[in-house]
């Protein structure tokens, strides 16, 4: 992926090295944020909420929580220094000709990712399954959506049926807006995906957002990255010259790398026609949506997040992939669980979708069962699995997974009893919305009758 020279730069922390010289420093702050100082107490005074403050955050984190406008931590609208050269590694590491890094999740990385393509005047064709966040933003930006039609089967993605009949119809859309690594770990083919984009795009051109919400590690993977996002745009953008198209890739970069939470990543790529512009518009649209008050310690864990996947990611994507094997291999053997695939004929010839072998679904024949299960994980393992979905329970194992851990869960599986089940009556909504993961299940426009009846364990539903 990189030569020696480029993976030693790469893994270079220029942000987080900055930080740190700060951290500490004692620098007396007349300008906000008293809490370094509340709890730093030099002269041995404390109170109780100081102490708790110390015992939970640890006085490295509350030194770094800190608002300086110092030269060397940069500026974050107008980064010339620490930040931008981080910043640039990053675009370099992950593929893209610019990154920016936000601190308010990809949730917000979505939004000034729409504000950045203009949608307030476009045509928009929108992945029906996106996150809220983008539905919500769409909504505010009062853009002209068009929903994607689900897919009759799996060998044709849903926004290239769209663009199809819109061609064929003499339509057009100015904006594609398509998630393609979803919580439940179906992944889009985006080779197959990029090539009928272009194919249909070629004369109109095109932009894009890409929400890559959970996967941004698989960039630092060999064989991952052929499917990762940034990557394939730009060997898309490189194989065809001639194509106007813009490209913006949202990535929460805290649920797969070493991040904070709510560090988030978006990736700028476009072609020559479109850079500078898309750029000066990325930038703008930051300034105008981001929080103006950063957390500069999510900011240096983003750096420290890409240092860390270039050093470590491959060993560390390779050993989740090591586990997530063992886990299928378990559930094979042990009576009462079976590996469930979410999308069947992911990875075939024809499939528009990849499974994402770092997310295992095991079946657990029952929705009580799988609730019981999950329960007990909880109960007696300290085994925490966020998403049930009817009778499978979704184990996400990610780089921080040890194989300890899976030897917990491989030793709780032989131990699985039932539970009751949950039921949930769906208010009728213009969204309706599990969270999590935060997917509508119904958008505007849609029957409510027409939908699949969704076993859905505790998970709360809100009507917008
Ligand atoms: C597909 C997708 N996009 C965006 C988000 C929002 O990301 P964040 O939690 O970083 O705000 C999520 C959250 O789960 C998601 O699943």
């Amino acid at each position: 992926m990189w030569t020696i020279a480029q993976s030693r730069r790469l893994t270079d922390t220029p942000y987080a090295d900055a930080l740190e010289r700060h951290a500490g420093a004692g620098i007396a702050n007349f300008h906000a944020l008293p809490i370094g100082s509340l709890t730093h107490a030099p002269d041995g005074e404390t109170t109780p909420h100081a102490e708790q403050a110390r015992r939970l955050y640890g006085s490295r984190m509350l030194a770094a929580e800190l608002t300086l406008g110092s030269p060397e931590l940069d500026s974050y609208f107008r980064a010339h220094r620490s930040l931008a050269r981080s910043r640039r590694l990053t675009a370099e590491a992950f593929g893209a000709d610019d990154s920016h890094y936000v601190t308010v999740g990809t949730t917000g990385a979505n939004q000034i990712a729409l504000e950045a393509l203009r949608v307030g005047t476009a045509r928009v064709l929108v992945d029906r399954s996106m996150h809220q966040s983008i539905h919500f933003a769409l909504d505010r930006l009062q853009a002209d959506v068009h929903y994607a039609p689900t897919a009759a089967d799996d060998t044709e993605h849903g926004v290239i049926t769209a663009l199809r009949r819109a061609q064929a119809a003499g339509d057009r859309y100015d904006v594609v807006v398509i998630g393609v690594s979803a919580y439940d770990g179906s992944l889009v083919q985006m080779r197959r995906f990029l090539a009928s984009l272009h194919e249909l795009t070629a004369e109109t051109g095109i932009a894009v957002l890409i929400d890559e919400a959970w996967t941004a590690i698989h960039s630092f993977h060999p064989a991952m990255r052929r499917n990762a996002a940034v990557a394939c745009v730009r060997e898309a953008l490189d194989d065809h010259p001639d194509w106007s198209a813009s490209f913006l890739v949202t990535q929460s970069a805290h649920k797969s790398m070493l991040a904070m939470r709510q560090g988030s990543y978006v990736h700028v790529s476009a072609s020559a026609d479109r850079l500078m512009q898309l750029r000066a518009d990325v930038s703008a649209a930051v300034y105008r949506v981001h929080t103006t008050s950063p957390s500069l310690p999510i900011l240096a864990s983003l750096d420290i997040a890409r240092g860390h996947a270039v050093a470590e990611g491959e060993a560390l994507v390779e050993r989740a992939l090591t586990l997530a094997a063992r886990l299928r291999e378990v559930a094979r053997r042990v009576p009462g669980i079976a590996v469930h695939h979410p999308v069947p004929s992911a990875g075939g010839a024809q499939s528009a979708y990849l499974a994402d072998p770092m997310k295992v679904h095991l079946d657990f024949g029952s929705p009580e069962r799988a609730q019981a299960v999950r329960r007990e994980l909880y109960d007696e393992y300290g085994v925490y699995v966020s998403r049930q979905d009817g009778r499978t329970l979704l184990f996400t194992v990610h780089i921080g997974v040890t194989p300890a851990q899976v030897d917990t869960l491989v030793e709780a599986f032989e131990t699985v009893c039932c539970g009751e089940s949950v039921e949930c009556a769906c208010p009728d909504g213009r969204w309706i919305i599990a969270y999590p993961p935060g997917i509508p299940l119904q958008v505007p426009g849609e029957q409510l009758a027409a939908l699949p009846v969704q076993q859905i364990g505790e998970e709360l539903y809100s009507t917008f």
